[in-house]
């Protein structure tokens, strides 16, 4: 033995498996090793897509039911311009259709159908509303519309009256909506001067511009009107 030799002898010895050794557990291929993240990972997926399964599947049952309840019949009772009508409607059915469509009261006028021009604005308990934007089975006061505004005899509203007198609209589609509104304005107490109407009429558009003429009508009716429910 060389010095060499003598320097490695001891580390030999030392990295050489003994006969005495425990032999080490056989590892499972890896695709079969089931490791604490897996089982925890699996266990945790199983335990949120239970809950999310039998949410996801009572939503569907709930919107297929939705669906078909959706165009159902249902019974919707109104009180317009004093006379009870009782109708069986789609619950979807706006107050605006209800009139137009169901009752032939066409005087309330389709303009956007989306709230924004004011042309199918009625009364709902002397409170003016857009009826394209309520749903006609959720009211329960008295409806007032164009229809109803004149007495039986014929004799026209003071405010139809000075509209007339005041030659406050063109084409008139939008007149209906207009007289409804400042009919409520003045029984509001909103029409005390002609900057306070234009503010609180601001929501009946008219595309023929006829302002001017509609606020000098709000001005010369309001002083003769008797209120209306
Ligand atoms: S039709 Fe209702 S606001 Fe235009
Ligand atoms: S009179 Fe024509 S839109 Fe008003």
């Amino acid at each position: 033995m060389d010095s060499n030799d003598s320097l490695t002898a001891g580390l030999d010895t030392a990295v050489q498996p003994t006969a005495t050794a425990p032999a080490a557990p056989a590892l499972p291929p890896a695709s079969q090793a089931v490791s604490r993240r897996n089982f925890l990972l699996s266990a945790g997926a199983a335990g949120v897509a239970a809950p999310a399964f039998a949410a996801a599947a009572a939503s569907v049952v709930s919107a297929t039911q939705s669906r078909r309840n959706a165009g159902a019949a249902v019974p919707v009772s109104l009180n317009v311009n004093g006379q009870a009508r009782q109708l069986s409607l789609d619950a979807r059915t706006t107050l605006l259709d209800a009139l137009r469509d169901h009752l032939q009261l066409t005087g309330s006028k389709k303009g956007c159908d989306h709230g924004q021009c004011g042309a199918c604005t009625v009364l709902v308990g002397g409170v003016r509303v857009l009826s394209c934007l309520t749903l006609a089975v959720a009211v329960r006061e008295p409806v007032a519309t164009i229809e109803g505004l004149a007495r039986a005899d014929g004799t026209l509203h003071p405010m139809q009256q000075a509209f007339i007198d005041h030659d406050a609209f063109q084409c008139g589609y939008c007149t209906p909506g207009q007289i409804m509104s400042a009919v409520a304005c003045v029984q509001e107490g909103k029409a005390t001067d002609e900057r306070q109407i234009r503010e609180y009429m601001s929501g009946n558009l008219c595309r023929c511009a006829a302002y001017p003429h509609i606020v000098a009508a709000i001005v010369a009716a309001k002083s003769n009107m008797p209120s209306i429910s």
